[in-house]
């Protein structure tokens, strides 16, 4: 759903899959399209990867930080769909002074505790569920691990970027067993997917 839903949207018309119903204005979630044996499922970003492991849906699109938080087990990522891209980055107040051990706070967990892990500091983790920026203002952490596109979020609240951590985008996510049961036809539709890919970063050029 939301902005990934709508980037994919163009690339899934490459592939010859176009939505019935107006998904801007439809609460349904579950939409027809022009191939009958095709139907779009709308759901969150985090929840994606569950629908596609247990094969409630063959195919799905998610952000790489989404994937890399589930784990990944399951499913097959064969594209990189280059939609919806921004930046996992360590962010706090300027001139940030760290009390001994480092306090973030964060939704993303796996991939914090990766990034410090591999930089042999040892950390605090504070899990929160959204609007991270708040934590520094209010003393409940040192900094944050969020995603930042325009960085305006971040300057809004007085914070700054301070450590990149990896670049995201959205990925294509497959069901095993649907990659091997509908083999030929999930193929065709990954390699139309790749040539919009292909396409649409030409045009970025
Ligand atoms: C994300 C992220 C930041 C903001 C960054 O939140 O958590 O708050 O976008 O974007 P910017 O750099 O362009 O300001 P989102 O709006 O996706 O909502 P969420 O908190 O539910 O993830």
């Amino acid at each position: 759903k939301g902005r990934i839903f709508r980037d994919t949207l163009p690339l899934l018309a490459h592939a010859g899959i176009v939505p019935r119903d107006d998904p801007q204005t439809s609460r349904k979630l579950i939409l027809d399209t022009n191939q009958d044996d095709v139907k779009l499922v709308i759901i969150r970003a985090a929840d994606v990867p569950t629908f596609v492991e247990y094969g409630a849906a063959d195919l799905g699109v998610t952000g790489k930080d989404v994937l890399l938080e589930h784990g990944g087990s399951g499913l097959y990522e064969p594209l990189d769909l280059n939609i919806a891209r921004c930046r996992m980055m360590v962010a706090g107040r300027p001139g940030l002074t760290p009390r001994h051990r480092l306090r973030v706070a964060t939704k993303y967990l796996d991939i914090t505790r990766g990034y410090y892990a591999a930089k042999g500091q040892q950390v605090e983790l504070i899990k929160l569920y959204g609007s991270m920026e708040l934590a520094p203002l209010v003393g409940l952490a040192d900094c944050i691990v969020d995603l930042v596109e325009t960085g305006n979020t971040l300057k809004a609240n007085g914070l700054e970027p301070l450590e990149h951590i990896m670049d995201i985008s959205s990925r294509l996510v497959v069901n095993k067993a649907s990659m091997k049961m509908k083999h030929a036809r999930i193929k065709s539709f990954i390699n139309r997917m790749a040539e919009a890919v292909a396409r649409n970063t030409g045009d970025q050029r």
